[in-house]
């Protein structure tokens, strides 16, 4: 078991700098499948999860080497278009080699991933994108069995909601297909434009990256290349409330505070100060935050991942907030926890109501996924006494090194095995 220890009550400055954005770098890793030969990837960071879809690839016969902040992917003419249990199971996103290995083997074996520590999250919407462009299911013991009869056919696939994981997939799919596609209500986040700059380096046609409608014209083959991951928002974020949170000054480089829009604007209705440049972000935070009320929405709208770290921050609020979360029905798994910490916050159905407390008082707490571990480590920042973080193993999975990036910072945390 992982702990993270944080002693709470210093106020964070300096500089940090931020990486590849983990829900860009997975997504590129997996598309390099779509092109035999050697593929470099780069501004990718030390995470559990970069490593574990290095495992998934391998299990698909490609090699991953990964290097200092860089990896190749080097890509046989020949796949197992296979990805079992034991790893899907670990990690929802390798769900997305489905679409490159139905493009590339015209069949494709994946495990059905069940729910998660954030709920159901069903992969119909794929599989139905999919099957309009020719595909065929069926599940067999726990087991995805996808045939293409033929090559796949370019066609228009209406997402019944902007699926991140649902829009990734069809492109994927439709890369290789024969003829047009159109992905109408696609998702529109940074990390889908920068997966779809890489594949257009890589011989594809697709337009409308970044847009709600999304067309990519089918290729015969595509070309191996080297590509700079976008940078990770998530952590920019998290770093910028780690600054309000302890009312501390800490400046965010490599990251691209425009794809931060909601979320920084509502930092600064809490009473932050919020500066921002081409590449970088400063936040200053305030003695106590103001309460202030969101909603999660697909981009641009303020992200499901930045919730957990912001209700943080809004239990130590002057005054009372409501959030509304949209996206996941088990994401307020984490409230207990911080209601342990002395935080006031109750649940009703989507919504919860934060009542600011004048402080958290630190104690044992478990993480029960990456953000809200992420989250918890910032209420500790701020609470009297000791917080200690267990199950940190989900912090790692999406943050490298976050204890040792938060004391450079000046935070007093360590982190046990
Ligand atoms: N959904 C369906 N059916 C589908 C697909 C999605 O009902 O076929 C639902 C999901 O259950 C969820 C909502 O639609 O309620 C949105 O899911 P989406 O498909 O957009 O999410 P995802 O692709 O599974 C990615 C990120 C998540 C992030 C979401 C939303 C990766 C690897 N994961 O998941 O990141 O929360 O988009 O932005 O890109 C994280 O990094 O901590 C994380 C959970």
């Amino acid at each position: 078991m992982t702990t993270i220890s944080v002693e709470g009550g210093r106020a964070l400055g300096g500089t940090v700098n931020v990486r590849g954005a983990k829900n860009a770098v997975l997504k590129e890793m997996v598309s390099a499948v779509l092109a035999p030969g050697r593929h470099r990837l780069r501004n990718v960071p030390a995470i559990a999860d970069v490593e574990l879809m290095s495992e998934v690839l391998a299990h698909t016969g490609c090699r991953v080497e990964i290097g200092d902040h860089e990896l190749w992917t080097v890509v046989p003419e020949t796949l197992n278009p296979v990805a079992p249990i034991e790893l899907v199971r670990q990690m929802r996103a390798s769900i997305l080699v489905l679409g490159p290995l139905l493009a590339r083997c015209g069949e494709a074996r994946v495990a059905l991933p069940g729910g998660d520590d954030l709920g159901a999250r069903p992969i119909e919407w794929h599989l139905e994108g999919l099957e309009q462009m020719g595909a065929e299911f069926a599940l067999v013991h726990g087991e995805l069995i996808g045939r293409v009869p033929g090559r796949l056919k370019g066609t228009e696939v209406e997402l019944p909601f902007p699926s991140v994981g649902a829009t990734e997939n069809v492109i994927f799919a439709a890369v290789l297909a024969e003829g047009p596609t159109v992905i109408v209500n696609a998702a529109r986040e940074p990390e889908i434009e920068d997966l779809i700059t890489q594949l257009n380096a890589m011989g594809a046609v697709i337009s409308g990256g970044g847009s709600s409608i999304v067309t990519i014209e089918g290729v015969d083959r595509l070309s191996p290349v080297e590509h700079s991951a976008v940078a990770d928002r998530l952590e920019a974020g998290t770093f910028g409330i780690a600054a309000a949170i302890t009312g501390g000054d800490v400046t965010v480089t490599g990251c691209q505070p425009k794809h931060l829009r909601m979320e920084l604007r509502k930092l600064s209705d809490a009473g932050c100060e919020v500066e921002q440049g081409e590449g970088w972000l400063r936040v200053i935070g305030p003695d106590r935050p103001t309460p202030v009320d969101f909603a999660t929405l697909p981009f641009p709208g303020f992200h499901t991942d930045m919730h957990p770290q912001m209700v943080a921050l809004l239990s130590v609020a002057s005054g009372t907030s409501v959030i509304t979360e949209n996206l996941y029905d088990a994401r307020f798994r984490y409230v207990g926890e911080l209601a342990r910490m002395g935080a006031d916050i109750s649940i009703e159905g989507q919504h919860a109501v934060i009542r600011g407390v004048e402080a958290l008082s630190g104690c044992p707490v478990l993480a029960p996924d990456i953000r809200a571990g992420a989250a918890l480590v910032l209420a500790g920042l701020r609470a009297e006494g000791v917080t200690e973080v267990a199950d940190a193993f989900h912090i790692d999975r999406g943050y490298e090194d976050f204890a040792g990036r938060l004391t450079s910072l000046g935070a007093v945390i360590s982190r046990s095995s």
